[in-house]
This record gives structure tokens, sequence and C-alpha cells, in this order.
């Protein structure tokens, strides 16, 4: 998704800019652009497509500094990845703005505006923002004025960042359902649309309310709210260090993020519980009341994170003994739910700012649910501010594209939320403990598995030739098995598709030959056998098939039959994190094989900030 970043200070800003925008290249874009102005006030701008260090080498050969700045990577929504496209977009008399979202009304905009004169030199939405707030400077007024009259124009999503040669001692920000962050410093501040992009300048933000319009200074910040009224906004200090986006010894982010697992899932559980009990703190005390009530579950996400709830809805079903279902956000939000009586809404989400993820919980808000919990890995995030419970998954940054320990960190903290829910519906002590002793065992099973990789390694060489793959699962399994097509999918372009085992005969089958392979995940449990005879029905039909299996499963590698032997003693409640991880190797390592950009998967976008 785009990103931006901005800053203004008594020094030259742009290796500030242009290392911020390094910091967000993990959230994918195609082109890169920025604007500065200099010391006495003219605009210069460079845009390049492709990475930054492209626009780096632009800036190299055309010498560009200033106090003052913004900058933008873009993933393409209107208009196709060029230069033209890329931002910032300017207007006349040295305006230029930097904008993340969609503008839904743009047409109408445009062609207003082009009857009253302005000449577009882009596709993009954008550009209409830069002429509008135009349009209302030269009526008088300051900046701030214009871009607060223009914003309230548009209709969509944006978070925008603004400088004008008619204005150069600031930088106007606003924000309606894309984030934005002001990143607070000695004499100097600066604006981003992640605080991953301002951590080397400083740990201390201040997060933009939806409908906020801010001034910028080197000594000052301004919010107003959306009817115009001066507000002040919480200062947050960030406890993450500039380098917890660095993948140091590892080739590639997904593969550390893929290693850093056992630490990531302790995390999440530490100081959660203790003793074979689930304390209070792990979902605060407001939680307690709200489990208690709780008859129904409804969890909303999208991406890994929904695999992450489907996975949920058959514990907390099996477990818990409660209702629960599980949904897509980009459906759920375009229905009408009918909500039973005390059904708890559950979003999950890595970084808490997907826009289908948002739009469902402030639906589900009017919608009559009991309470809403988010699962989310960004503490700072508008999902986070906006749910009434949180639990964090605290995986730390997670910088891959492809979904790895932010999936398992959710998995831990839905295991909590299994536990809470049974504890609250008559579960025993000794239940309890179970429960929790299991998901403390994880770290240890993740790490066993984690030493397979050679295997897995080399079983990837069979997959650099193929176009297809066919994942199987039964029970929390089926979610695992769609997890790893997503993964393979992702990363390394081969088309896969995942099915629950049973279905296998309704139509897949007749897509099984001796040139697709079939991978099955086969945990211990009572589908067991179940899954055994589907994977003889691939076997039948010359399937190639991959198992990843229990040793006590029975299963023997043989003719056109590859059985990896998983970790023992694997429980029902452990299984889904345990088999999701030599899923994951396989996928980076095929991806790897086949050359691919692993952490930076083309067309696909990390945070998902519209529609
Ligand atoms: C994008 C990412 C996925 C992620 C999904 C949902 O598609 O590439 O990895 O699962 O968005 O994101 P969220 O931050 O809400 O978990």
């Amino acid at each position: 998704m785009c990103g931006i970043v901005g800053a203004i200070a008594q020094r030259d800003i742009v290796p500030v800019l242009v290392e911020g925008l390094r910091r967000l290249e993990y959230r994918g874009y195609d082109s890169a652009g920025i604007a500065v102005l200099n010391g006495s006030g003219a605009l210069k701008r460079v845009r390049t497509v492709g990475k930054v260090q492209i626009l780096q080498d632009a800036i190299d050969g055309s010498p560009t500094h200033g106090p003052i700045g913004i900058a933008h990577t873009r993933w393409a929504t209107h208009g196709v990845p060029s230069e033209r496209n890329a931002h910032p977009h300017i207007s006349d008399d040295g305006l230029a703005i930097v904008h993340n979202g969609i503008i839904e009304n743009h047409e109408a905009l445009r062609a207003e505006l082009s009857a009253s004169g302005y000449t577009f030199t882009s596709d993009t939405d954008t550009e209409v923002i830069a002429h509008r707030i135009h349009h209302h400077l030269k009526k008088g007024g300051t900046l701030l004025e214009a871009v607060g009259h223009t914003v309230a124009e548009l209709e969509g999503a944006y978070a925008l960042a603004v400088v004008s040669e008619s204005d150069p001692e600031r930088i106007i920000l606003a924000r309606e359902g894309c984030p934005v962050v002001i990143g607070l410093g000695k004499n100097e501040n600066f604006v981003a649309s992640d605080i991953a992009a301002l951590l080397p300048q400083t740990r201390t933000f201040v997060f933009l309310e939806e409908g906020d319009v801010a001034e910028v200074t080197r000594t000052s910040v301004r919010i107003t709210d959306r009817s115009g009224k001066p507000v002040e906004r919480k200062i947050h200090e960030s406890e993450l260090s500039a380098d917890a986006a660095d993948k140091g010894q590892y080739a590639h982010f997904m593969l550390k993020e893929i290693h850093e697992q056992p630490r990531a899932v302790a995390d999440t559980l530490q100081e959660r519980v203790a003793n074979g009990r689930l304390l209070e703190a792990a979902f605060g005390p407001a939680a307690t009341e709200v489990f208690a009530k709780t008859e129904a579950v409804h969890i909303i996400a999208c991406g890994t994170s929904y695999h992450a709830g489907f996975v949920a809805r058959y514990l907390i079903e099996q477990l818990a003994n409660i209702p629960c279902s599980v949904e897509i956000a980009s459906e759920f939000r375009y229905r009408s739910p009918v909500v039973p009586r005390n059904t708890l809404f559950v979003t999950i989400s890595q970084s808490g700012e997907t826009a289908d993820t948002l739009a469902a919980l402030r639906l589900a808000k009017q919608a009559g649910y009991l309470s809403s919990l988010a699962i989310c890995n960004v503490p700072e995030s508008s999902l986070v501010r906006e749910s009434e419970l949180v639990m964090l998954t605290r995986a730390g940054p997670e910088i891959g594209v492809a979904s790895t320990k932010a999936f398992t960190t959710q998995i831990a903290a839905l295991g909590l939320l299994v536990v809470a829910l049974a504890k609250s519906h008559g579960a025993t002590p000794e239940q309890e403990r179970t429960l929790v002793t299991r998901l403390v065992e994880l770290p240890g099973i993740i790490e066993k598995t984690l030493a397979l990789d050679p295997i897995i390694q080399d079983l990837a060489k069979r997959f650099v030739e193929k176009h297809h793959a066919l994942f199987l699962g039964r029970g929390t399994m089926y979610p695992i098995a769609m997890e790893g097509s997503l993964k393979l999918k992702e990363i390394s372009y081969i088309h896969a598709e995942a099915y629950a085992a049973g279905e296998l005969k309704h139509g897949p089958l007749a897509l099984v030959d001796d040139d697709m392979p079939v991978i099955a995940v086969a945990p211990n449990t009572d589908l067991l056998e179940k899954l055994k005879s589907n994977l003889m029905e691939v076997k039948a039909r010359g399937g190639e098939l991959i198992v990843f299996a229990d040793p006590e499963s029975g299963m023997k590698s043989s003719d056109g039959v590859t059985v990896i032997t998983m970790p023992k003693h694997v429980s029902y409640i452990q299984a889904p994190v345990v088999y999701t991880i030599p899923l994951q190797m396989l996928s980076y390592h095929v991806a790897t094989a086949r050359g691919t950009d692993v952490d930076k998967p083309r067309n696909l976008a990390k945070s998902v900030t519209v529609e």
C-alpha cells in the first residue's frame, strides 16, 4: 500500500524522507517520489518508477535539498504505475500533495476543475485534491483553511500531506479512513503513514483521528477535528527500536520472521498465563464481565488473519462450547447482519489498519453486538484504539508481506480467548490448566518443527517447475491448509488451492494427476482416519502426495507418497500453530528456488488501507 513521509526541520530533510520511504518499502509499492521546498521556498519534485533506490539515484543525479518536504511510495489504484502517476502531485504555484486512499467522487470534481481551467497531467484521483486545494487557496485564507475546505468536499478515504510555496513553513495533514501520524522532534517534526518510517528520528508520536486536519510546523502541532474545533490528541511513546525492522543474518525478512515464532508466541503468552491459569490481566477486568455474558462469537478479518479466525471457530465451539461464526470483512461490511443476543464481535488484524476490517468494526458498533474485541499486532493502530477490548499479539514488526509470525501469534492469542470463554462457561480449573499448559508448550514444539528445515528445503525442489498445488486438511487443519495454499501462491506465484479433504471427491479430484502435488496436514486427531481415506483417493489417481504427519499416524512414505514426520504428541489446541510451520517453510523455499521477490511479492501490499 502507499506510504507517506514528511519532515520540517532546520537541516536538509531529503535523507530523512528517503530513509523513511525505505522503511515503508515492505508495505508494497510500484513507484516513489519526493517534493522539497528548498531554503528559499521553491518547490522541487523528483519521481521514479520502481524501487526507492531508483529514486535515490535520480536525486543524486539532480541534487535536491531543503528543510521541508513530503515523499511517497505509490501502490497503483487509479492509473498505471508510471512517473506521471507517481506522487507527489502538483497544482499551480508550487502546491504539492501526497495521498493514500481512494477518492470516490474524483470524477465529478475533476470535471468541475477542468471546466474552470485546471489541466491534469496524471490519471490519479490525487491530482484532483491538489487542484481543489489550490482553487480554495486562490480565494484567500491559509493553506490549512484551503485543505479544510477541500477535505469537506471529498468522499472516500485519505491520508494526505500538503506543502506549498505560498506558505512554506508548514505541512498540512488530513485523515479520513487511512492512518497518519505526527512524529515529534526537537525543533523539527515529522509525518508518516506508519511509525516505522520515523523510528530513526523519534519515538514520540501523535496519531490523527478520523476527520482530523493538522498543521505541523518546526516547533508546533495544531489539530482540529471534523467540526473545525481545536483538539488535543494523546502523545504516545513507542517502544519499538529503530533496528526492529532489520533482517540481521537472514536472507529475507520472511525467513527471519519464521524463525522468530518461538519467541513471538512466548511473548504473546507472557504475563497472561501463570501456574496453569489464565490471568485476568490477559484481556483486562472489563472482559471478564463481557465473557460471562457471551452467548455467541462473531469473528471478522481479512487474508491470513481470516484463516486464524477460521481456526478459532473450531476451537471455540469444541473447547468453550459457544457458537462461533467467522467471516471475511469485505463481505460482512456490505450485508445487514442479524445479530444473535449477546454476541461478542472479534476482529483479527496484524496491522490494525485494514480498511475492510476497520469498516466492519464501525458497522458492528451500530449493529447491537455485546462488545468488540480486537486481536491485533500494532498497539497504536486504529483497530486497537476503536475497540472496547484488546489483546495484543506481540509478534513485533512483521515486514515480509506474507504473514508468518503474526498468524501463529494470532492463533496463540485466540487460544487464550478460548480459555477465557471456556472458563466463563463452566470449564473446571483442571481443564483450564490443561489448555494453558498446552499453549505454554508451543514455543518448544515450534522450535522442534523448525529443525525440519533441511528436509523441507529439499522437498521444495520438486515444486520449482509446478504450476498448481492442492492443499488438504480436515477440522482445524482445513484453515491451516488454506493458509498453506495462500502462502505458496503469494510468494511463489504457483496457483494453489485448499480444500476440506472431505470435499475432494466433489470436484478437485478431477484435477489430480502426476503433475499436481497434493499436500496434506495430518496431526493425530479424531479425523485422521477420515483424512487417510481421502488421501488414498489421491493416491489411487496417481497423484503425488506429500503429508506432514504425526509420528503415530501410521503413515509411511511409499511410491508417490512422501511422509514428513512432525514432532510427537501435538495436541488439538497446538496443532494449528505447529502444522503451519512446515507450510511456511515450504512456500519460502519454493519461492527462493524460483527466484521471486519473497518479501515483496508482486502486486501485493502488507497493509491494505484502501477498500
Ligand atoms: C494483506 C496482507 C496479508 C494480511 C491481510 C490482512 O493482504 O498481505 O498478509 O493477512 O492484508 O491484514 P491485517 O493487517 O488486517 O491482518
